[in-house]
């Protein structure tokens, strides 16, 4: 009867479901969808590492004029130097070379080097604070004690990525209130902060309950869930919800464009590598062109090679070149077709959750009743 819906983190939250739509990067994320997750009993989230003070502030208030419940917002955090503009004109013009044709083709002037890559960490960290939301959650390292006993002050719960049983255990000893552990098979960049990220690649499987098992805080499984059977089999690990990305991208609200929804629901989506061709650093998407020919290419560091690859986006997306596109996508995209809903039908979130829910119920009921387990799409 239900009880997988009584989790000790849907308390402190005050969620009815053990849920969590995973926030996206990049513009990706949209108030629509985290609002439309968070009435539905879930935890919408907003990624807002793309935007300064004012743009958070407006973030926060978009989502609370859709919705009461509690959200998240999340932020990476800067490793040391990373954000610093530092590079002078001759290696501006160095990172953007094996971009040059990429721009041609697309018909886009190439960019002058910015003042500025990113928005100052600090600016928005104070944003988030600012805004107060239920949730403060992060990737790629651990906020300074200052800024966790300032949430604590105010009532936020923190939330960390951790890749690694390391990493979760770092977190937990900072004091940060709960922790995602982020799977290989996920959509969107591998947020490791101890070791490389490519030596940081464990299964959701395997990484689950090796975390539940490290720490005493809540745990979030996330990657590769995108159905009901997903969502049983993390709470069996030891998960205390799941953690959506790329199932959620996928849905009419989400802030990516059409072409990109496309792909996720399309056979193209049956093949994802990890790459630094998009940003610099180590992220999953579908394979295309753009990803095969820079991996032969010497590619900028984070955030230049993001913010030049940014440049070339709006345009590829205007032209429907999926080819020269970031397509962030993880390995559980071809779960997400139904008979019922055809490859271009885009699900509303609120009917997406719903499935989930109803394929949840049903996987623990097949498991309670010792019945064979059959696809859910049968
Ligand atoms: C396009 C995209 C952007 C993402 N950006 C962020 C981000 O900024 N911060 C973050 O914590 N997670 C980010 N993620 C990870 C998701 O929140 C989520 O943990 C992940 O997608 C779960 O795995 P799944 O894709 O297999 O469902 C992103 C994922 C995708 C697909």
């Amino acid at each position: 009867m239900n009880t997988w819906k009584q989790t000790e983190l849907m308390r402190r939250l005050d969620l009815s479901l053990p849920l969590v739509q995973g926030p996206f990067g990049g513009g990706l994320s949209a108030a629509e969808l985290a609002a439309a997750v968070s009435e539905a009993g879930g935890l919408g989230s907003f990624g807002v590492h793309h935007l300064d003070a004012a743009g958070i502030a407006a973030t926060a208030a978009a989502i609370r004029q859709r919705t009461a419940r509690p959200f998240a917002l999340n932020l990476w955090i800067p490793f040391e130097g990373s954000d610093a503009a530092s590079a002078d004109d001759a290696q501006f013009a160095a990172w953007l070379a094996p971009l040059q044709p990429y721009f041609d083709e697309l018909g886009v002037a190439p960019p002058q080097r910015p003042a500025r890559y990113s928005p100052a960490y600090a600016e928005q960290v104070e944003a988030v604070l600012a805004a107060r939301p239920a949730v403060f959650s992060f990737v790629y390292g651990i906020p300074s004690a200052d800024i966790l006993a300032r949430c604590r002050d105010l009532g936020i719960f923190t939330l960390g990525a951790a890749t690694t049983p390391d990493e979760a255990v770092a977190l937990e000893q900072a004091g940060v209130d709960g922790v995602v552990a982020s799977g290989f098979e996920a959509g969107g960049h591998r947020v490791s902060f101890l070791r490389p990220a490519e030596e940081s690649l464990t299964g959701t499987l395997a990484l689950v309950p090796q975390v539940a098992d490290a720490v005493r805080v809540p745990v979030v499984a996330a990657g590769g869930i995108a159905d009901g059977r997903g969502i049983a089999a993390v709470l069996a690990l030891g998960a205390q919800a799941a953690q959506i990305g790329t199932g959620f991208l996928a849905c009419r609200e989400s802030g990516t464009s059409d072409l990109h929804r496309r792909a996720l629901l399309g056979p193209q989506a049956r093949d994802t590598g990890l790459t630094r061709a998009f940003s610099g650093r180590l992220a999953r998407g579908i394979r295309n062109r753009f990803m095969r020919e820079l991996a032969a290419q010497p590619v900028a560091p984070y955030p230049q090679q993001n913010w030049l690859t940014a440049r070339l986006r709006p345009a590829a997306t205007a032209q429907g070149r999926a080819d020269l596109m970031s397509l962030w996508c993880g390995q559980s995209a071809p779960l997400l077709a139904t008979p019922d809903a055809p490859e271009a039908t885009f699900p509303a979130a609120a009917d997406y959750i719903a499935r989930l829910m109803r394929e949840t119920a049903a996987a623990v009921q097949r498991l309670e009743n010792g019945v064979r387990f059959t696809s859910p799409k049968g």
